[in-house]
């Protein structure tokens, strides 16, 4: 179980000088000295858009910019007083339409200035955003809309397509943004209801424990689920952007995630603008190219990325890299998915920089374990748990595992971002405190004798595929619904570039005959049904599946199968 790399140490480069005071107070360390920070630890008035610009406003920083904005078409920047005015606007859109605290609003949209308005307009009335990404077909947008009970939401004319409105009749409102909005009961188009908008409001003063966003995440079974963050959240946003991202308030941050994953509410949106950084938003898709000259044109000096995307642009090669100025980079970070080694050692050489690795999930709301700068990194470990966090691994009944043995990595409850509920799902939440004073989070890991941890797998059969997270009864409820299709299993096959790839193993129904078009067909059929991201990029007919005598179908052999691996135990196969 001893990893290779053990012995490997890459010396902290810069050591953090943000961490400071909590870091020589490891042991000592409280949540309430990060709280005396916030400004409603003394006026009581609490709303985490407030917080993250108003709150600069009001300290005479209203001059500085928040957001830096290019995609293809448009080259934009915002000080933080325009996101102030824009999102005051924006709360009142959303007063005028009767939305109000603690109801759910969505936003489906590409990213662009008005996504990012959208949001905190949203946190500003104090109703909970949910954020979907843009690649999700009607299926996925149908069902978290309904799940959630989502009264409102913004989306473009090309992506309101993809809501089917007669089947959501708790979804009163949809504000369209983009031009030639169509006039039907229901729309509102975002700019003119934006003129006509006041641009001061009276923000929603919340308590602690009042929501803020649900993010939707896959688990091995059943549909998505709805992960649900509160306010309270913003102590760790803050404290981990000032000592994980390092943020200084010169620093230009530029998060690589879209706002429908954690990382880009946590990290994209709240972290940077808590700390008072500015932050730069790049629209459109990945190109090597574009991303270089993305750090070059802003002077980017923190950047926080996925492994997905180091590995694509390891692939991209060196001679690109020469071609831009990238001196300005000084903190680089990862997050998602295991961080290989050779990444790290080729960030030394290429960029001059470690990359450090942050491990969280959607459940807990902000990074955990983490290659803090001021931490020597060992390459391939995730680091450890920051000031304020108790990680551990633990054995399936709760004790506590030595050094170098393989078992559940957990986290002691509470801390501040931990998810409050999953929405509508009380038994689905409860299973991951199934053991008793921890949060048993689904992956497998051990520690070493230094307390880094090092990741080794998903105990469930979740897949990770370029970062993003998919339930493979998800994908395997969209393919029976093809014709073709009797039966399917989804598993995540090791892939060199994406981690894991989704591949379906599928038997037909009678009277069709397996074919490479058939293959495509389906795998077209849960791209637009679904997403592109869930489509199987491989698939593999069987005359029959594995299954238990319960009928449910075993995936772990047939990922055994695909491995080339023992079966193992198969007492409970049906045949
Ligand atoms: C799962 C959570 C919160 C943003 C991350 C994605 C995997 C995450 C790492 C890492 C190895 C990682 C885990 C985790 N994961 N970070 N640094 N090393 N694996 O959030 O979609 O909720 O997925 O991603 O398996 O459980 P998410």
């Amino acid at each position: 179980m001893m990893n290779q790399l053990q012995g490997e140490v890459i010396a902290a480069v810069a050591p953090s000088s943000n961490l400071g005071d909590y870091e020589t107070t490891y042991n000592e360390f409280k949540w309430e000295d990060v709280e005396k920070e916030f400004s409603w630890s003394t006026t009581g008035r609490l709303n985490l858009a407030y917080e993250a610009i108003d709150r600069h406003v009001d300290a005479g920083r209203g001059g500085k910019t928040a957001l830096l904005y290019s995609d293809a078409e448009r080259d934009e920047s915002y000080t933080y007083e325009d996101l102030q005015l824009q999102s005051n606007k924006f709360a009142n859109v959303l007063r005028n339409l009767g939305v109000s605290k603690g109801d759910r609003v969505f936003v489906f949209m590409p990213r662009t200035p008005e996504l990012y308005v959208s949001i905190l307009g949203t946190i500003k009335v104090g109703a909970v955003v949910g954020p979907l990404f843009e690649a999700f077909m009607e299926t996925a947008v149908k069902d978290r809309l309904e799940d959630s009970g989502a009264v409102a939401l913004i989306t473009t004319p090309t992506l309101l397509a993809r809501v089917k409105r007669d089947e959501l009749p708790e979804l009163k409102n949809i504000i369209v943004v983009g031009n030639d909005v169509p006039t039907d009961d229901g729309l509102t188009d975002y700019r003119s209801a934006m003129s006509e908008a006041s641009s001061e409001t009276e923000i929603e003063w919340l308590e602690r424990e009042d929501g803020l966003i649900i993010h939707y995440t896959s688990g091995s079974t059943g549909k998505p689920k709805g992960v649900y963050h509160v306010q309270n959240n913003m102590i760790q946003h803050y404290y981990t952007g000032k000592v994980v991202l390092d943020l200084k308030e010169d620093d230009i941050y530029w998060c690589t995630a879209d706002p429908g994953w954690v990382t880009g509410t946590s990290y994209g949106i709240f972290a940077p603008w808590l700390n008072g950084a500015t932050n730069v938003v790049r629209g459109g898709r990945f190109s090597p190219a574009d991303w270089y000259q993305t750090i070059q044109k802003y002077g980017v000096t923190v950047w926080y990325s996925a492994p997905t995307a180091f590995r694509m642009l390891m692939g991209a090669g060196e001679d690109i890299i020469a071609q831009y100025d990238l001196s300005s980079l000084r903190h680089i970070l990862s997050v998602g998915e295991p961080l290989n080694p050779e990444v790290v050692r080729w960030g030394v050489k290429v960029y001059g920089q470690r990359i450090h690795d942050t491990w969280w999930m959607t459940e807990t709301g902000a990074q955990l374990i983490c290659n803090y700068p001021s931490l020597p990194m060992k390459p391939g470990s995730m680091g450890r748990p920051i000031p304020g966090v108790e990680a551990a691994i633990v054995d399936d009944n709760g004790k506590v595992l030595p050094p170098y043995r393989m078992g559940n990595l957990a986290i002691k409850t509470p801390w501040p971002s931990m998810m409050r509920k999953i929405w509508n799902n009380p038994t689905k939440y409860e299973e991951y405190f199934r053991i008793d004073g921890w949060y048993i989070s689904g992956d497998s890991a051990y520690q070493d004798e230094d307390g880094y941890f090092w990741f080794q797998g998903r105990i469930d059969d979740v897949i990770n595929s370029s970062g993003e997270r998919i339930g493979p009864f998800e994908v395997e409820s969209k393919l029976v619904e093809h014709p073709a299709v009797a039966e399917a299993g989804v598993i995540g096959k090791p892939d060199p570039t994406r981690g894991e790839i989704i591949k379906a193993f599928i038997s037909l129904r009678e009277g069709y005959e397996p074919s490479d078009e058939l293959k495509e067909e389906i795998a077209k059929f849960v791209k637009i049904g679904l997403s592109a991201h869930a489509a199987p990029r491989e698939i593999e007919f069987k005359d029959k599946l594995p299954k238990t005598r319960s009928g449910k179908i075993m995936r772990r052999v047939l990922k055994a199968w695909e491995l080339q691996l023992p079966v193992g135990d198969l007492s409970t196969i049906e045949d």
